[in-house]
């Protein structure tokens, strides 16, 4: 079977996840902003939710077309071939966003959409009524600059649920993102991965899981795994191939600590039930008293930060006290992720390269010490 996908991802991710994508399998691979597009098979479907560590969801496309009116929209929407992925009794609810389009109002975008996809399915079905109590077919829309695409979510809960977080803490880092901030800084299967403020633990637990090549999806299912156009063996051979793939990394190590011992409880839980808890190593402490053992150290790490004044302040104590503690020394290197525009006055030295990325809406930098 040969499809079309689109995996939307965080601003700034594009490029990491053509490159896993690429890793994959994936052919056409282009990136777009916030997006990438690529072609593949049912085989790739699956192995892309299991196996991509970036990217939010994976989209099939079922179009894209150009539309300026609510008529182009209805048209452009009956026009495709619904029935293919949508059968007589599946729920097809709508979502998506709209953005620098003539249609800017998301609400009725969904409705004519949804009307469209009715209309369409009642002519192949000969049905005027759907009762829509079978398995879900979540469609997602988007209208950026008047083009419009419509997806087939085949991801159900979002790629970065990867289904080991148990409570979260207060701020924990998206896991994609985490993931990211580990690939970004180099991380090595044979490096110790330091994170003196880990909180729940997310980027040590994804850095484990990248250093053994674990498929980040092991261990959740999938909205796509209850469609009968992708056959269960389909599913077994990928889960199959995913575990093959692991690979122990026994010179690696994850060291991680943070003040708050509730914090840490729920790391070590999150550990254990991500299967690395063996490479995860534990305990409470000050980061301003970072002292790290080893030769070699990749140090990745989100400090709090502060919205109202007072704990502003205390965040930004906290990045100058950073500035102590990493000091430039050989065979180590710092990655810090911080909203903070003033973080290098405050860290106290120019970033060797930094780059711009999301947590959410909210705009960060990526800081990198290395030399
Ligand atoms: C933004 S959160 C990190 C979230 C983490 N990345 C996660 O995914 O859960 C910042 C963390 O810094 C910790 N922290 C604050 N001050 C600290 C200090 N002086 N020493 C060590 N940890 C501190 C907080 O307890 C909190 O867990």
């Amino acid at each position: 079977m040969e499809l079309e996908f689109a995996a939307p991802c965080l601003f700034g991710l594009e490029s990491l996840v053509s490159k896993e994508l690429k890793a994959l399998g994936a052919e056409k691979v282009a990136a777009e902003n916030g997006r990438v597009r690529f072609a593949g098979d049912e085989y790739l479907l699956a192995r892309a939710n299991l196996g991509v560590r970036y990217a939010e969801r994976i989209f099939v496309v079922l179009g894209s077309f150009t539309a300026h009116t609510f008529e182009e929209l209805f048209q452009g929407v009956r026009a495709l071939p619904l029935e293919n992925w949508i059968g007589r009794y599946d729920a097809f609810p709508v979502a998506g966003h709209t953005l620098n389009s003539d249609l800017f109002s998301v609400r009725d975008c969904q409705s004519i959409i949804k009307k469209a996809a009715v209309e369409r399915l009642k002519e192949k079905y000969g049905i005027s009524w759907f009762e829509e109590t079978g398995a879900r077919r979540q469609l997602r829309f988007s209208i950026l600059k008047n083009r419009v695409d419509l997806y087939l979510d085949t991801s159900g809960e979002p790629l970065y649920k990867r289904g080991y977080r148990t409570q979260a803490n207060e701020a924990p880092i998206r896991e994609t993102l985490a993931a990211a901030m580990c690939a970004l800084s180099q991380l090595r299967p044979y490096h110790t991965l330091y994170d003196p403020m880990c909180g729940s633990g997310t980027i040590l637990i994804e850095g484990a899981m990248l250093a053994q090549n674990i498929a980040p999806g092991l261990r959740r299912r999938f909205a796509a795994e209850r469609f009968e156009q992708i056959p269960e063996t389909v599913w077994k051979e990928e889960r199959a191939r995913a575990l093959a793939e692991i690979r122990p990394a026994p010179d690696f190590a994850a060291i991680g600590s943070d003040i708050d011992e509730a914090a840490l409880e729920i790391a070590r839980e999150n550990a254990r039930r991500a299967g690395v808890s063996e490479a995860v190593h534990l305990a409470r402490a000050d980061v301003r008293a970072f002292a790290p053992e080893t030769q070699h150290g990749t140090v990745v790490t989100n400090p709090p930060y502060g919205e109202r004044m007072q704990t502003r302040r205390a965040a930004a104590e906290i990045l100058r006290a950073l500035g102590r503690v990493f000091p430039q020394r050989h065979g180590f290197s710092y990655s810090v992720i911080s909203p903070e525009p003033d973080f290098e006055a405050l860290f106290g030295r120019r970033a060797d390269k930094s780059r711009k990325l999301y947590n959410g809406m909210l705009k960060c930098r990526l800081y990198m010490y290395y030399k």
